[in-house]
């Protein structure tokens, strides 16, 4: 069958990787792909908000199924359109969708099934949302209800933090996301990313990891959308994610099915590990960037039977395994990065990095040009290591980060701290 991968980030390049690695793949196209897409597949430069091109791209080379990778192009209702002309598609229809693109939607639907979550209240104004703060007391997290690209929560420890952060959202800081504000009580605990594979009515348990948002070493620094990450995570152990299935993942699928919108496609969990047992912190309806790239390499089963049986209702049926061995990813990033990278510089020693044992080369923002590899983006190369243990996997990693010669790139040197320490 012939597939279109949908995205241009690294979690695609290890999604293209997985695919291309089926027996159920032919011809896979990747739109629009980047420099390292092209060595799994075929890269196509195409407008994927144009939905009609995209249904017209499919028809035209017998596509089979599109993987959507971003939330951009499921929020726009891609998936819907495609379905509609009668193209299979992976990922949830605009409605479904909403578990991310709307944290105040998530909410409602966390108190009405009883999933465990922080206590909120919504405002659409200043003056009462102050007043919530002031009778709560700070630490508070204050949320843009919309998408806001990473920038969209705040946690205010302090009563001052909450202020600004307030003022500055209904000032139309964060232009329309930030029209509507979620207030939450602070939860305390070690964080975990957990993935779930859905079809409507099955949810299959896939693997946890651990990400590093933050730019700096020990997680400090302004978000970003992710310096590194690794998996498993230590923290998620079998009685855990049968807990988190029992009393978030299936639960929130039955009050989705019950609101006319079955959740079909991957449902991933940002929870938080608290003394009261793991409690939701978000949801995004889309595999997590880097964290796809640690989980890719650890996957056993065929990724594209696992993907059509989620389209076909069918997940009852499979049975997805995972290798033992523990995945971690360093992502190298343009000087400058989460503000304006630096763009241009020639990155060398990609294929010696790529021909160490136990070492992937996952490319993000790239550009190539007659073989010359340039960074072209904030976050540009995932060095994925793989080894028995996560300190196995860190230092294959970092092998590899040694083999780049970027003047102009970085990256943490302490990805892992926590699973070692
Ligand atoms: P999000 O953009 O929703 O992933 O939130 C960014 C980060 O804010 C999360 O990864 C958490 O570290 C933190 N966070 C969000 N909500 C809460 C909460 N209710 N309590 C504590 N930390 C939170
Ligand atoms: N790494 C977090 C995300 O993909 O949203």
């Amino acid at each position: 069958m012939n597939i279109l991968l949908i995205g241009s980030g690294g979690r695609e390049h290890a999604l293209a990787w997985k695919i291309s690695a089926s027996p159920l793949c032919d011809m896979l196209f990747i739109a629009p792909g980047n420099p390292g897409t092209a060595h799994c597949g075929v890269n196509v430069a195409m407008d994927v908000a144009n939905h009609g091109d995209v249904i017209a791209f499919c028809a035209s080379h017998d596509v089979g199924l599109v993987v959507v990778g971003p939330e951009g192009p499921l929020v726009a209702g891609l998936v819907d359109d495609l379905t509609a002309a009668g193209i299979k598609a992976f990922g949830p229809g605009k409605a479904a969708a909403r578990l991310e693109g709307s944290k105040a939607f998530t909410k409602e639907l966390c108190l009405e099934a009883g999933i465990p979550t922080a206590d909120y209240a919504r405002f659409d104004a200043l003056e009462p949302a102050l007043a919530h703060v002031y009778a709560h007391g700070a630490p508070i997290v204050i949320k843009a209800d919309g998408l806001a690209a990473g920038k969209g929560v705040v946690v205010a420890q302090s009563l001052e933090e909450a202020e600004e952060a307030l003022e500055m959202m209904f000032a139309g800081g964060l232009g329309q996301a930030g029209a509507e504000v979620v207030i939450e009580e602070c939860m305390v605990g070690e964080e975990v990313s957990f993935f779930a594979l859905c079809d409507g009515k099955t949810a299959l348990p896939l693997a946890s990891a651990q990400d590093h948002k933050r730019v700096g070493e020990g997680d400090t620094g302004p978000n970003t959308g992710g310096m590194g990450a690794y998996s498993p995570a230590p923290v998620m152990t079998a009685t855990l994610q049968d807990e988190v299935m029992a009393t978030i993942i299936r639960p929130t699928m039955a009050a989705m099915a019950r609101r006319g919108m079955p959740f079909i496609g991957i449902l991933f969990a940002g929870l938080m590990i608290t003394d009261e047992g793991p409690r939701l912190i978000e949801y995004n309806t889309r595999f997590g960037d880097p964290e796809c790239e640690v989980l890719m390499p650890r996957m056993k089963s065929d990724l594209v039977a696992a993907l059509l049986a989620a389209c076909d209702g069918l997940l009852a049926n499979i049975d997805v395994r995972w290798w033992d061995d523990a995945a971690l990813t360093v992502v190298m990033c343009g000087r400058g990065y989460p503000g304006t990278p630096e763009k241009g510089a020639v990155i060398e020693g990609i294929d010696t990095a790529e021909a160490l044992d136990g070492v992937l080369v996952f490319h993000a923002g790239t550009a190539e040009q007659g073989g010359v590899v340039t960074a072209n983006g904030g976050r540009v190369l995932n060095l994925v290591g793989l080894g028995p243990t996560v300190a196995a996997a860190r230092a294959k990693a970092y092998a590899a980060v040694d083999a780049i010669t970027w003047d102009g790139g970085f990256c943490r040197r302490d990805i892992g701290w926590r699973a070692l320490s």
